[in-house]
Order: structure tokens, then sequence, then C-alpha cells
């Protein structure tokens, strides 16, 4: 499966946030595969999650000096991955110079710890076409929402507009209002982006307050996409990034950012909370979806104009050669 999908393995995945990384070793499985992250001095570093020793998980283990410590006999690998000490061994022995464990590239941005287990093929991490640089913005960072379900599986659900009556009833939409009027969906320099999508919200962000919300949807790759929300009549807005890590084919991890230019100074417990709620709403719908990965073929489902969006995105997997996660 990893050698197949060539899109996902030269791709950077958010694994962890960077809060949740402090000196402890922490385990993680990217498209399959066990890995150990840890921080030391020098960065961020992520090794197979296997001592060459005898098989025990160095994510058991622990920092010492900037090396990592094998829990069973003490094994101690540098940041290149690189044995630097077997305690049991006679000192004038020279270590074995195999005795190195797999690395991989492993980055720190946007507040969140990344991996790519194959050539990365952009030199830094990005989430889609945002800069979170301006400070005239407050971001939030949120996550890892734990997910059985494939990776394209949630992208699409992010990307569906008419669920938000349903699923977020009372909250994102209202079903006495769920018509879509019709939209187009573009495509600029690889990335599909969307017309202006008008939504009736009876509570977008549990203040109580109902609006006319227009949401623009773009996806930039097949496990990375956003929405811009801005309300009508007034100059609040509003950018949600969701990123997906694909654990396995079953089950994935959400990551998410939120960058607005209104509420400032809230705390961002608030957001948080929120999405927390929204996001146990679509939990129930994802988890449930037969076929389990996301069929390609469009004749296998029936489609409406409020559709394109989805059906746009099925066509970008097809034309990358996504097969992780799809059928
Ligand atoms: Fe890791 Fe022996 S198994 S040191
Ligand atoms: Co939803």
């Amino acid at each position: 499966m990893l050698i197949q999908d060539h899109v996902l393995l030269h791709q950077w995945h958010p694994v962890l946030l960077s809060r949740d990384l402090t000196e402890v070793p922490r385990s993680v499985e990217v498209l399959g595969e066990k890995l150990v992250v840890f921080r030391t001095s020098k960065g961020v570093h992520a090794f197979k999650d296997l001592c060459i020793h005898r098989g025990v998980p160095l994510s058991l283990g622990k920092i010492v000096e900037d090396q990592i410590v094998c829990p069973y006999h003490g094994w101690t690998y540098n940041s290149c991955g690189t044995c630097t000490r077997i305690p049991s061994m006679p000192k004038e022995r020279a270590i074995p110079s195999k005795a190195k464990t797999v690395t991989y590239s492993c980055a720190e941005e946007f507040g969140f710890i990344w991996v790519c287990i194959g050539e990365p093929n952009l030199t830094n991490p990005t989430i889609g076409d945002g800069t979170f640089d301006d400070p005239s913005y407050s971001t939030v960072i949120m996550g890892p929402y734990e997910i059985n379900a494939a990776g394209p599986r949630l992208i699409e659900n992010f990307l569906d507009v008419s669920h938000l009556m349903y699923v977020h009833e009372g909250l994102l939409g209202d079903s006495e209002y769920s018509e879509i009027s019709d939209y187009q969906v573009h495509q600029v320099n690889g990335t599909l982006v969307t017309d202006e999508i008008e939504v009736y919200q009876p509570d977008p962000d549990g203040r109580g307050h109902g609006v006319n919300s227009l949401y623009t949807y773009k996806v930039f790759n097949p496990l990375c996409c956003s929405f811009t929300k801005k309300i009508i009549g007034s100059d609040d807005y509003f950018d949600l990034y969701l990123i997906v890590l694909p654990v396995n084919e079953q089950q994935s991890n959400a990551f998410m950012m939120m960058e607005r230019n209104y509420a400032l100074n809230d705390p961002d417990k608030i957001f948080i909370d929120f999405q927390d709620l929204l996001i146990e709403q679509d939990k129930v719908i994802v988890e449930n979806q037969k076929p389990e990965l996301l069929p390609l073929d469009l004749q296998a489902e029936l489609h409406l104009k409020c559709d394109r969006l989805s059906i746009a995105y099925r066509k970008m997997l097809q034309d990358k050669g996504l097969s992780f996660g799809t059928a």
C-alpha cells in the first residue's frame, strides 16, 4: 500500500500538535507505519518505532542528553539514528556500523509536528495557501480528532455543504432552508475553488445569533482543504483549514487551523469547544458510511448539482492516482 501510493508517501503529514511533544517520546502512525517522534535541543526527529536489537518500540524509551535510549537494554541512538552506545558490550569493542535505525523527515511548523515517510515533495510543510503570519488575525489550532474512517471520507464530509442543515441543524444550518443555490468549482493553479455559497445559519458560533454566511471552499491536496466563511452584513470572516493524517486506511486524525479577523482576544477554548461539538456530530456519519473507502467511480453513487465539489474532489483523487483510502 505504501509503495503504491506515491502521492501520500511523499507528502508532509501532521502527526502531533507542537505543544503535545514534550521531553517524552511519542508513538505515532503514518500510512500504517509505526514511528517514534521526539524532541531534542537540535529539533524534532522521527524514527521507525523499533529498536534494531530486539524489536522493542523506542517510544517506550526516554531522551537522555539529546539521544533516545531503548528501555530494554539501553541501546542509545543519536538524532541521525546511529547507535552510539551498547551498554552490555565491552568498551574496547567498536559499535557495529550496521547499528542504525530508519529515520524519516520531521519538521515543526505552524504549531504542528510534521512527518514525511518518503522523499518530501516540498522542502517545508504547508497548510494550503495559509501563511498565518498576519498579527491582525487570531489563529487557533485544534486536534487531533481521532476518527475511525478513511482520510478522503473526512475531507469529503468537510466539503459537503448540504449536510450542514441536517448533521449540524440548529447550529450551522436549518432544514427549513436546505436548498443549495447552484455554484461552480474552478481549478486555480491546481487548487479546487468554489464560488461563494450562501447558507442560513441559526447559531454558527455557539453565541445564539442567526446569520447568513457565504462559504468559499478550497481543496489543496488529497488531505488538505479549507473554507472561508464571511458573515453577510458584517466584516467578520474566518478561514478553517482541515489537514488529515492518514493513520492507516481505517483510521485518521483530523487537525484544524482557524484564522479569524474578529473576537481577537477571545480565549481559544471557546472555538475549540464548539469545534469539538461539530466533530462529534460528523464522526457518527463518517464512521458509518459505506463503503468505508471513498468510491472514485462516479457511477457508484447518485449525485446532485450541490455535490459538484464532492465530484470535483473525487476526480482530483483519480487524476492524482490516489489509492490510499479510496475504492
Ligand atoms: Fe532495544 Fe535491546 S531491544 S536495546
Ligand atoms: Co460537518
